[in-house]
């Protein structure tokens, strides 16, 4: 996709197709004005005969518009005036993208970015409009047949201009690279998490992060089973014996900070497949445990979005990554695994796996002698009970991070709540054979895994985004989501500004 900023008129520019908000009870935006002027007033003929009213997301298109050099004139809903948010804003312009879709119309002069968003510069704006367009356009078929259909192809659009005033153009400009990065780093997550299990295996995930690393500066560092034995990982380890391939742990560090910065460092959960192991899972949406290694494309989406950026800081991205299989060799409910920090752990259920992984990698982070350690993982099915598919759930031994990482996702628009992580809860985690199980019952769950991870995580200021309810949807429009790529990629940006 090609952005392009300029200052233009909307019923002089020539383009496929040309985009104007409509306000509720419908007012007509500068640019829908400019349109029905130089169309004799059809767009308010149009709009009083009632086929639209503004309503929010609401779409019209419109053919051969006299006066207008483009070939259509699409309405687009804004709802509001004095409403319109990063929310209403991103449903209008995905709702705009998807009445393109199977038009043929491949270029579109949108005027959408000089509208007033509440509590938005210009950049953010821009951003936000060119991360929606992408996310709107995505799609993953490179696992469909290749077999040849004779029906021609749709148009798809390939070219957006917008138009702002001389004086935000530069703004607009920064908000344009900013948006295609973390869209890159978007998709990259997205990719990664659709595809199948037979294919994106640790191993494969381990390659992925060495091409990352040789497309640029990335120092990427793979470790495989005999040096995690090294350094006594007997937790992550116990998760992948059960399974024929490989364990990874993968380390990528981003210097482009000041040589004496601490790094902030991201852990990401990466199980490729997730069916419970022993304590199998029922066979009901099990494919889903595909997705199981959002965490990790998270990760991975983030570096890219902050390569491309070339963002001034450290950071360190670290994956552990395997498959938690059922096998005669998998670990056993009963086990107890000694994890690398030297505490035991009784293995109460095979399928609480995510944070056997992640304890090591916590504990393997404090080399890095971190400013702040931050790992995500689609932990726990009790965080989507609790949260549901809209909000990250988050956890922290630090307030101030919590409340950047809540900020962050607020700026994004890929939003987290903060979850209480008393110590209370701690004792639901006792075992009787060793110094903690990793189950801690029923209720609470999400909770009670975000204190099995805080024992690992007493060294630094640490932060976990449970995703398991935010990376990926179910059902007919099933997919990875890229989530919290744009959470994190703001955190690091916001981050780097300070330093
Ligand atoms: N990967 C799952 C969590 C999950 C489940 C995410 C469903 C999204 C949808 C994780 O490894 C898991 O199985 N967690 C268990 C923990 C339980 C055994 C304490 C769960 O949530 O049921
Ligand atoms: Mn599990
Ligand atoms: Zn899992």
């Amino acid at each position: 996709m090609e952005f392009s900023i300029k200052t233009t008129n909307p019923e002089k520019q020539r383009s496929d197709c040309t985009v104007v908000g409509i306000y509720e009870s419908r007012k007509l935006t500068a640019a829908a004005l400019a349109v029905d002027t130089a169309a004799g007033g059809l767009l308010t003929s149009v709009l009083k005969r009632g086929d639209m009213e503004g309503k929010l997301a609401s779409t019209l298109m419109l053919h051969s518009v006299p006066g207008i050099e483009s070939d259509r004139v699409l309405l687009v809903g804004l709802g509001k005036e004095r409403e319109l948010d990063v929310a209403g804003y991103r449903k209008a312009v995905a709702a705009a993208v998807r009445a393109l879709k199977g038009t043929g119309a491949a270029s579109a002069a949108m005027y959408l970015a000089e509208l007033a968003v509440k509590k938005v510069d210009i950049t953010r704006k821009v951003a936000h409009l060119v991360e929606t367009v992408m996310d709107a356009t995505y799609k993953f078929d490179s696992m469909k047949g290749k077999q040849k259909d004779d029906k021609p192809k749709a148009k798809s659009l390939t070219k957006v201009l917008l138009s702002l005033a001389k004086a935000d153009i530069k703004a607009g400009e920064a908000g344009v690279k900013q948006g295609l990065s973390v869209a890159a780093g978007v998709a990259f997550a997205k990719d990664l998490g659709n595809l199948p299990p037979n294919v994106c295996t640790p191993t494969y995930l381990a390659e992925q992060a060495i091409a990352l690393g040789k497309a640029s500066d990335l120092h990427v560092q793979v470790l495989d089973r005999p040096e995690m034995e090294k350094l006594g990982m007997g937790s992550f380890l116990g998760v992948a014996q059960g399974s024929r391939q490989p364990p990874k742990l993968i380390v990528m560090q981003h210097k482009k900070g000041k040589k004496n910065q601490k790094p902030v460092v991201l852990v990401g959960k990466g199980i490729t497949f997730d069916t419970g192991g022993i304590s199998l899972k029922p066979g009901a949406e099990m494919d889903e445990m595909k997705y199981d290694m959002c965490g990790a494309a998270s990760v991975l989406g983030t570096f890219k979005a902050i390569v491309e950026l070339d963002l001034p800081i450290n950071a360190v991205g670290i994956i552990p990554t395997c498959e938690n299989m059922p096998d005669g060799n998998a670990i056993r409910p009963g086990d107890v695994l000694t994890s690398m920090s030297g505490q035991t752990i009784e293995v109460l259920n095979t399928d609480a796996e995510g944070r056997l992984i992640l304890c090591d990698a916590l504990t393997y982070a404090e080399r890095f002698e971190p400013a702040s350690v931050v790992d995500i993982a689609t932990l726990t099915g009790a965080c989507v009970i609790a949260l549901g598919h809209h909000l990250s759930g988050l956890f922290s031994n630090k307030d101030a991070l919590a409340h950047e990482l809540l900020s962050a996702g607020e700026q994004a628009w890929d939003r987290a709540w903060h979850m209480p992580m008393l110590e209370d809860y701690q004792g639901q985690l006792d075992s009787n054979f060793a110094d903690m199980a990793n189950i801690g019952g029923r209720a609470a769950g999400s909770i009670t895994a975000a204190c099995f991870l805080s024992r690992y995580a007493k060294k630094f200021d640490w932060a976990h985004l449970d995703i398991a309810g935010t990376a990926w949807k179910s059902g007919k429009e099933k997919g990875a989501t890229g989530r919290p790529v744009p959470l994190l990629t703001e955190f690091l940006m916001q981050r780097a500004a300070k330093a």
